[in-house]
């Protein structure tokens, strides 16, 4: 009798709650920043407005500070298909086998926002757009983060200040060129393993934003920032192909509205963070400050204007012609 009641129970319940739903489609975003950096905080709005446009039919589950993939992990992992978002640098686009987007570090070439977002919204980016395609990537986005910085151990003041030093670069050969017409050695280190490397010697010093020095408190290995402006930390949303195309058709513009929303709140907040961020390392007060005169960026430019002619042989001059056309990019005459 009471076994016939416990299931007349269940019965009731099961017809109470209608339909089993199905099980939602669960989006895995890795990154390798922390929740309160700006790529950050996109991914969690991403995570609230994919969820909310698709009615539940997503979940999206974000994995901050690399504690899913390090750098190049995450990059081997999206194309396996074992995450579905990532929000990295193109300067690590590399080991994708695309080496155009290493293009984007020709020192100085972007120095202000205006030029970054020109470059990012211009044709040429279908191009380059095809090429990660080919690889099994879909681009959904350009997150630019801002102009880098130089921090090291050292005051960096001329172009003879890097001789020498252990400079941790990402991934691009670009970058690679940089520190080695400075005279420095580049050291390819994850972000994830950045502080550690400033903090034990493996590195001397790096080149980031200040949002990213100010969250990874780099403050605390690092005694002297330079405001140089030299590059730029720029992310794109990337998913992997086969995942995205296959998503349903009541699914995909529930996501494409939170990617071009999300995508928004990234363009609106880095810059105002990156400010946020120099002032809170300024009240620090463990970082000595120089922002570059006039005369030394000129120094800059002079000493680092044959990495331009030097890549001309890895990318083409043609490439690098049509990239400065698109940038807005004019070489200076040294
Ligand atoms: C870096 O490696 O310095 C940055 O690309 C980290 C990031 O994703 O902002």
């Amino acid at each position: 009798m009471k076994r016939l009641a416990l299931a007349l129970a269940a019965m009731v319940t099961l017809a109470l709650a209608g339909p089993a739903l199905a099980d939602p489609i669960v989006i895995k975003f890795s990154h390798v920043v922390t929740p309160d950096a700006p790529k950050g905080k996109a991914a969690l709005l991403f995570k609230q407005l994919a969820e909310k446009y698709t009615d539940g039919k997503v979940s999206v589950e974000v994995y901050p500070n690399s504690s899913l993939y390090k750098d190049k992990e995450e990059l081997e992992a999206l194309q396996l298909g074992s995450v579905q978002l990532l929000a990295p640098s193109i300067s690590k686009f590399g080991p994708l086998g695309v080496k155009e987007f290493d293009v984007f570090d020709l020192p100085f070439l972007m120095t202000d926002d205006a030029h970054a977002r020109q470059m990012m919204a211009s044709p040429m980016m279908g191009d380059l757009n095809k090429k990660l395609e080919d690889k099994g990537v879909e681009p959904l986005a350009y997150w630019d983060n801002g102009a880098h910085v130089y921090t090291a151990n050292v005051p960096l003041i001329m172009p003879d200040d890097f001789k020498g030093l252990k400079m941790r670069i990402q991934g691009s050969k670009v970058l690679d060129a940089v520190a080695r017409q400075l005279g420095a050695i580049p050291q390819i280190i994850a972000f994830g393993e950045l502080y550690q490397a400033l903090q034990t010697g493996v590195a001397d010093g790096e080149d980031n934003v200040p949002s990213n020095i100010s969250t990874q408190k780099l403050y605390d290995v690092q005694k002297y920032l330079t405001v140089s402006h030299h590059g730029r930390l720029t992310y794109s949303l990337i998913t992997n192909k086969k995942f995205w195309d296959s998503l349903p058709a009541d699914v995909r513009p529930g996501l494409d509205r939170a990617v071009k929303e999300s995508t928004a709140f990234f363009n609106d907040t880095a810059a105002k963070d990156n400010e946020t961020a120099m002032e809170t390392i300024k009240a620090t007060g463990k970082m000595e400050i120089h922002v570059q005169t006039e005369a030394e960026k000129q120094a800059w430019i002079a000493a680092l204007m044959p990495v331009h002619k030097e890549m001309q042989s890895r990318f083409g001059k043609d490439f690098i012609e049509r990239i400065y056309k698109a940038s807005g990019f004019v070489p200076p005459q040294i």
